[in-house]
C-alpha cells in the first residue's frame, strides 16, 4: 500500500483494477430487478394483509362470542346452616376454574359473585367491614350487595351467581353478566 492510499480492503477487492466497494464485494447484492415489485404493488400487498388479519380476527370474535360464557347449571353450594356470620364462602363456578365468593351483604342477604375482577383478573377479596370487595392489584373494589364498581379501574361490574336456597342447602343457578 502506497502512503495516503485507502486501508487494505477499502475502494477496491483483489487489486484487479475494477473499483468494486468492499460491501459489494460481501453482499453481493444485484439491485437489476428490484422494478418487479412497484410500490403500488407493495401497498397492494399490505392492504391484503391487513383485509385477512381484520377478517380473521372479527372471525375469532364472532367465533367467541356465539360460544358464550360457560353455563355452570344447578350445583349445590353449601348447607346454609354452614355459612358463619359475617364469613364469606369460597366455591367454584361455573367451572372448576372460576373462584367464587358467596357472602350475606350488609342487609342480610345472600349474594355471590365471580371471584375474578373485570380489570384484569385478579382474585378479589371480602373487606373486613363486609361492605366491599376489594381487588388487591390495582385497588379495584365493588359493592358486596350488587357487585357494582365503587372505586378503581375496573370499569364493569362483577358477575353475579344468581342462587336459590333449596331445603336449607344454597344452590348455585346462573351467572349474570352485567
Ligand atoms: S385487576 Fe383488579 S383492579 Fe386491576
Amino acid at each position: 500500500m502506497t502512503a495516503g492510499g485507502p486501508p487494505p480492503g477499502v475502494g477496491e477487492a483483489g487489486g484487479t483494477g475494477g473499483a468494486v466497494p468492499v460491501w459489494r464485494r460481501d453482499f453481493p447484492y444485484r439491485a437489476d430487478r428490484e422494478d418487479e415489485v412497484t410500490r403500488r404493488e407493495f401497498v397492494r400487498f399490505l392492504m391484503l394483509g391487513s383485509g385477512a388479519f381484520a377478517v380473521g380476527t372479527v372471525a375469532v370474535a364472532a367465533l367467541t362470542s356465539a360460544r358464550g360464557e360457560p353455563d355452570g347449571g344447578e350445583v349445590a353450594v353449601v348447607d346454609e346452616a354452614d355459612l358463619r356470620p359475617g364469613e364469606p364462602f369460597l366455591f367454584r363456578y361455573p367451572t372448576a376454574d372460576d373462584p367464587a365468593i358467596l357472602l350475606r351483604t350488609p342487609a342480610g342477604e345472600l349474594a355471590a359473585y365471580s371471584q375474578k375482577c373485570t380489570h384484569l383478573g385478579c382474585v378479589v377479596y371480602l373487606s373486613e367491614a363486609g361492605d366491599e370487595l376489594v381487588c388487591p392489584c390495582h385497588e379495584g373494589g365493588f359493592s358486596a350487595a350488587t357487585g357494582e364498581v365503587l372505586f378503581g379501574p375496573p370499569e364493569r361490574p362483577l358477575p353475579r351467581i344468581t342462587l336459590e336456597v333449596r331445603g336449607g342447602t344454597v344452590w348455585a343457578t346462573g351467572v349474570e353478566h352485567g
